[in-house]
């Protein structure tokens, strides 16, 4: 009887020890970054929160999810939590394998940023059913109730703040307007192509702009709010992917299909810094455009030497360590069964997911040293000829 308890004793002993390496990860990665895996560990000293957290973040081949990495590991190294960091490289097999393997590592909360919308409900659900929570970072997961958070920044005034640069520096009428918006797949793609609609709309109804690469835009120019569909149409047409040479190439193969009257001082409303630079590129290289005024948004180092040189004319600052910021206190609150704040919700398609939204800020020439360097979020040394 003795020796019995003895042994269950002992069991019970390694069975905790066991559970607690767990939790801590093992004592052995020291934020050590594996290029094959795609994978960072960020390992932490017996955490302040009881659990396990991964993230998995859409692809390595565009500065800003390099930036969500890095500004992560930094976050959490500082907070002392133990969190692995898997990447996707634009697949979703990859990235439902990745969550897959978090699954199997034991992890409570996974932090997503979809590289497809709706193909990552997959994903979410295969989370769901073993029990661990989903937070959607950045891009929402659409039409599954298997999301308990969203993570955001305010995406429609993204669009609008980029709408509003070209209307504000425009004068007169019939200026050449181009538009490009990101991947279908993106949910985001469609807010921020609504909050840019809703402030370029009435500047086209009043003749200001002259819309030159998008029919369905056109068909559609008198509509002041547009449904999923009619977006989707538009998007359809002027889609980048999110992709430098998708986005290079459209812009070269509008400028071919349009004439000399078409260009001269054009408008350019363009998704994001990696499409920005792309498209820029293109329009300084035809003869007949005669200035370009380009937008974007992410404030990628490269973009801010574009701006810095008048190769870009402005930029929309999203300051990731915010968007961090939240989406650990989400995980944090979600490890403690507690509901993560939340200060309103975006339907997916399938729910209302609670949210929490960041605000952002319009950049160009007259603000970037005192937005991106004066408060310390990049390096002079990083540019040449600020201001
Ligand atoms: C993000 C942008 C990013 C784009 C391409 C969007 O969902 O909000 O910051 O530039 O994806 O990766």
């Amino acid at each position: 009887m003795k020796n019995k308890l003895l042994k269950l004793t002992l069991i019970m002993i390694a069975l905790l020890a066991i559970l607690a390496l767990v939790a801590c990860g093992g004592n052995s990665n020291t934020g050590t970054e594996t290029g094959n895996s795609g994978s960072t560990t960020t390992d932490a000293p017996a955490g302040e929160v009881n659990g396990k957290v991964g993230i998995v973040l859409p692809t390595k081949d565009e500065p800003r999810w390099v930036q969500d990495e890095a500004r992560f590991a930094e976050a959490l190294q500082a907070a002392g939590y133990d969190v692995e960091i898997l990447f996707s490289q634009g697949d979703s097999a990859k990235e439902k394998a990745n969550v897959e393997d978090l699954i199997t590592k034991g992890v409570q909360v996974i932090i997503i940023t979809p590289h497809d919308g709706t193909a990552a409900a997959a994903a979410a659900e295969a989370a769901q059913a073993a029990g661990v929570k989903v937070i959607s970072y950045d891009r929402l997961i659409r039409d599954t109730d298997a999301v308990d958070y969203y993570v955001t920044f305010d995406s429609i005034a993204v669009g609008a703040q980029q709408a509003q640069y070209l209307v504000d520096n425009a004068s007169g009428t019939g200026n050449p307007l181009y538009l490009y918006a990101g991947a279908a797949s993106d949910n985001n793609a469609f807010i921020f192509f609504e909050g840019a609609w809703g402030v370029l709309q009435p500047k086209i109804a009043d003749g200001t702009f002259v819309i030159k690469n998008s029919s369905e835009a056109i068909a559609l120019q008198d509509k002041a709010e547009l449904t999923r569909d009619e977006m989707a149409q538009i998007i359809g047409q002027v889609t980048t992917n999110w992709d430098f040479n998708t986005a290079k190439n459209l812009a070269e193969a509008n400028l071919t299909a349009t004439t000399a009257e078409d260009k001269g001082d054009v408008f350019i409303l363009a998704p994001n810094d990696g499409t920005a630079r792309a498209i820029a590129d293109a329009f300084a290289a035809d003869t007949d455009v005669s200035s370009y005024l380009v937008t974007g948004q992410d404030a990628e180092k490269a973009s801010v030497q574009y701006i810095i040189d008048g190769r870009q004319s402005m930029t929309v600052f999203k300051d990731v360590r915010t968007l961090v910021d939240d989406a650990i206190n989400a995980a944090v609150a979600l490890l403690q069964d507690q509901a993560p704040n939340a200060t309103g919700a975006y339907n997916n398609g399938a729910v209302d997911v609670p949210a929490i939204q960041s605000p952002v800020v319009t950049v160009d020439g007259s603000n970037v040293k005192e937005v991106l360097i004066d408060s310390g979020y990049y390096d002079a040394a990083d540019f040449t000829g600020l201001p």
